[in-house]
């Protein structure tokens, strides 16, 4: 297990609540203690099937089955590694990390500090508008639009054209100097520490917990770079924040804009689109988006119009489709950005084209096909490109065979020479799509094993829940009806426990594995539903001869298929062969007789 003292997991794991933790991410409903369900974040459905146990502490999805505990839940839903989802677990519950941490993350304290620097250097900024030295600064946002309000609520501000006055007055404030270093404010030159901003309107980067992480700084003519960003720097890393993410948040919008700029957000906003966010700078990254849809299921991509923003929209239809998110496509005309467009066309303008946003595969296939002149090989060219990116891009059969219907019409292929193209005929991909929606992965590795799994989950869970039940297992030898694998590392562990008079309980387990996610897995399936057990050893006692049976069964079956084969002639046996066969087979049929009575 990693570096964290037990003592400390087992605390933190008892100060959070993991129906608490998941209701930010999934809306949940449900009552009592136990028993919340939701739509599941790791799969797409319209039903839910996620569910949260507040007993167990335990999350299982009955559709892809993905499951684990509350560190499991945020390192799959953040995508980050035991040790970080223990720092987020312990910063939202209010504890300090032990010493040694000290490897990739940094202390609490020390964030602390860092994330001060920068709120008082968003005070300086924003302050700095209002005085004499601002005042050009403070008109250029007027000349773009903005009221003190719109000013107040993005907290912009003005960075002076001076060497070292936000250094020298955050260092009065009690800034450390290698700090102010760490988090970009200020630079070393020849002449000592020195603002990395300067005569700059300021744009201050704020996560959804409302901390200032980072700024981005515009230089009001028309030199260059036009913008200057906090590089990364230990609170903030530009590839997983978003600009504007904090109001979406504050707002509780259930759609966003995601468009290119700073000043498109906050245009967007003036103009009443308050839900907008843009990605710093970058191009869209996966982390960016996932967590875009924590908060909104909704995605509008609206880059700008130009021959860049085109080909950045095509790259953020790619990542969100590899996110499994459908978003829609803002297309604009004339090249502009969102500001621009409703400074020119005006918002309803910029509404209207909203309301005729596009699917993204539709956008794609819609260039495609419009690209089409009247020559038959442009024809044949577009079906082939278009049909490949219905095939890419669309969620399941009956939107593939809407795109394929509609590129038919336009290109006058026939829809079967369409679903040739792409490899599939429409049968056969009519089943194996349907398989990928109605079995996820988990499910279609398991439909070729048996009901045994069951019984052995039932025996695992009996186990683990009354360790003295270690007796008779130990007594029948039950790992012989276990093939070796998890569920049999489990079951050793469990009557070893048991037979030390131990008690490995349920959470223990599920922290154990937390850090694989299959036998994550295989643990909520064991767990997770609510049982109640009046007679926990005759249970136990029947699973056993359940299995006992099937594999009587399974070796009378084989018997029973060699006889028939020598009944065919295909088989050669000797009289004395024969004998012994079907003496066999009435041995078999003796046994299963007797568990059968015994089990009843
Ligand atoms: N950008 C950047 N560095 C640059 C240029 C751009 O980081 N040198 C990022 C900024 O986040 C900027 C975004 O890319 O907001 C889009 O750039 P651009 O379209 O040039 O700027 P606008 O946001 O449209 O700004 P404005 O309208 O003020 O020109
Ligand atoms: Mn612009």
């Amino acid at each position: 297990m990693p570096r964290f003292p037990q003592s400390f997991l087992d605390e933190l794991a008892d100060r959070v609540d993991i129906v608490d933790v998941i209701s930010d991410y999934v809306t949940l409903k449900g009552s009592g203690r136990s028993g919340f369900v939701g739509l599941c974040p790791f799969h797409r459905e319209k039903t839910p099937s996620f569910s949260v146990s507040a007993d167990k502490q335990l999350y299982y999805c009955f559709g892809c089955h993905e499951s684990g505990n509350v560190f499991g839940f945020i390192m799959k839903m953040e995508n980050v590694d035991f040790c970080q989802s223990v720092r987020i677990l312990a910063e939202r519950a209010g504890m300090a990390l032990p010493e040694g941490d000290g490897e990739k993350g940094i202390g609490k304290e020390k964030k602390q500090r860092l994330l001060q620097a920068n709120r008082l250097a968003a005070h300086y900024y924003h302050d700095m508008l209002y005085t004499p030295e601002g005042a050009e600064a403070l008109a250029y946002l007027r000349g773009r639009g903005l009221s003190d309000g719109h000013i107040r609520r993005f907290g912009l501000g003005y960075a002076p054209n001076d060497y070292d006055a936000l250094t020298q007055c955050l260092k009065q404030k009690g800034c450390d100097a290698g700090e102010l270093m760490e988090v970009g404010l200020s630079v070393m030159s020849d002449r000592g520490l020195r603002d990395f901003f300067r005569n700059r309107i300021m744009f201050p980067i704020i996560n959804t917990y409302g901390d200032v992480i980072a700024f981005g700084g515009r230089v009001m003519d028309k030199s260059e770079p036009k913008y200057l960003n906090t590089g990364d720097t230990p609170v903030f890393n530009k590839r997983k924040n978003l600009y504007g993410i904090n109001i979406i948040k504050k707002n509780g919008s259930k759609r966003a804009i995601l468009c290119e700029g700073y000043m498109d957000v906050i245009a967007l906003n003036i103009n009443g689109f308050d839900y907008a966010v843009a990605s710093l700078g970058t191009a869209l990254t996966r982390d960016q988006v996932k967590l875009l849809h924590r908060y909104c299921p909704e995605i509008y991509i609206s880059y700008d119009g130009d021959r860049a923003g085109v080909s950045a929209t095509h790259k953020a239809i790619e990542i969100t489709r590899q996110e499994k998110i459908k978003a829609k496509v803002i297309a604009l005309k004339d090249g502009k950005d969102p500001d621009e467009y409703m400074r020119d066309y005006g918002p309803q303008a910029y509404s209207d084209a909203m309301n005729s946003a596009q699917w993204g595969a539709d956008y794609l296939i819609n260039q495609e096909l419009a690209k089409q002149a009247d020559s038959d090989e442009d024809k044949a060219r577009a079906a082939y490109n278009a049909s490949q990116l219905a095939s890419k891009y669309s969620f399941d059969t009956i939107e593939l065979e809407m795109y394929l219907r509609r590129i038919s019409s336009a290109t006058g292929y026939s829809l079967e020479a369409l679903y040739r193209n792409i490899g599939k005929s429409q049968t056969q991909e009519a089943v194996s799509l349907t398989q990928e929606v109605v079995l996820p992965q988990q499910i279609k590795k398991e439909s070729t094993g048996d009901s045994a799994q069951l019984v052995q989950r039932m025996l695992l869970r009996l186990l683990c829940e009354y360790p003295s039940l270690c007796e008779i297992a130990a007594k029948e030898q039950l790992e012989q009806y276990f093939e070796p694998g998890f569920r049999r590392e489990l079951l050793l562990m469990l009557t070893e426990a048991g037979r030390e008079k131990q008690r490995i309980t349920q959470q223990e387990l599920s922290m154990i594995y937390v850090e694989d996610a299959e036998k994550s897995k295989e643990i909520g399936a064991i767990f997770f539903e609510e049982m109640q057990f009046v007679e926990p050893r005759t249970y136990f006692r029947q699973c056993i001869l359940t299995l006992k049976k099937d594999r009587l069964l399974r070796k009378r079956e084989a018997d029973k298929q060699r006889l028939d084969r020598y009944v065919r002639q295909e088989l050669y046996l000797d009289e004395e062969q024969l004998r012994q066969l079907v003496k066999h087979m009435g041995e078999l049929d003796a046994q299963i007789k007797k568990i059968r009575l015994d089990a009843q």
